[in-house]
């Protein structure tokens, strides 16, 4: 039997360059004979982040959010997987709103605050990160997201298993340039690393689930 793979794509667009990656991610799991289910995040019921009601570390919900709303069969799903992909774009530095709720619950529902036992979790399952941003991939030092991503990969090891990151940079962000005055870019080389550079991604983060989710 193969792996069961849950993928989020956790930009509110369902087709554009962090559902295209996680997609593909979801083909590598594919191509190894996982199963694998794709969650646009964007189109659950209204959820919420974590709101620090701690029934996850009562005996009643011990290291299961208690929270009863749009995201809560996700976060079943995931409790069952064998894997686990996470795919956001960069909004202001960070993943999203809705992947910072996503986040918070996945992840506080496991700690304990037990110096015996720090995580709740005792299933740990392999993690696949992956960002989509405005910036190119050569200023993520620069600009903190590399510290941002290993940040997010920290907390993922710690409290829901053995986590790889991804990223890609320089995305096309609209198919209609013309209709903004976004004089900071320059539309022919954007649209030219969108049908040159990008599919090569596609391809890399398809053969790294591939690697991850075997
Ligand atoms: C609210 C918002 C904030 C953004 N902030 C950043 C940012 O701080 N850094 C960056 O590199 N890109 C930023 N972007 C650009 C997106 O990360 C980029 O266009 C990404 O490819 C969008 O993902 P999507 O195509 O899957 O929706 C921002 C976009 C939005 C809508």
């Amino acid at each position: 039997m193969g792996k069961n793979v849950v993928a989020i794509n956790a930009s509110p667009r369902a087709r554009w360059n962090t559902a295209q990656l996680v997609q593909e991610a979801a083909r590598g799991a594919e191509d190894v004979g996982a199963q694998v289910e794709v969650v646009n995040l964007y189109q659950l019921e209204p959820f919420m982040g974590c709101r620090s009601c701690f029934a996850c570390m009562t005996e009643k919900s011990f290291g299961r959010c208690a929270i009863k709303d749009g995201l809560t069969e996700t976060l079943d799903k995931i409790a069952r997987a064998d894997g686990l992909i996470l795919g956001s774009p960069n909004y202001f530095g960070r993943p999203t709103a809705g992947f910072r709720a996503l986040y918070e619950r996945l992840c506080f529902q496991h700690l304990t605050y037990d110096l015996a036992q720090f995580s709740s979790n005792e299933r740990s399952i392999p993690v696949l990160f992956v960002m989509a941003s405005n910036a190119p991939d050569d200023k993520y030092d620069e600009i903190g997201y590399t510290a941002m991503i290993e940040e997010h990969v920290r907390t993922l090891e710690r409290f829901i298993g053995p986590t790889t990151s991804f990223y890609t940079g320089d995305t096309l962000q609209t198919d209609s340039y013309d209709k903004f005055n976004w004089t900071m870019f320059d539309v022919e080389a954007k649209q030219r690393r969108h049908e040159e550079v990008f599919p090569q991604e596609l391809a890399r983060v398809r053969a790294l689930a591939a690697e991850l989710f075997a």
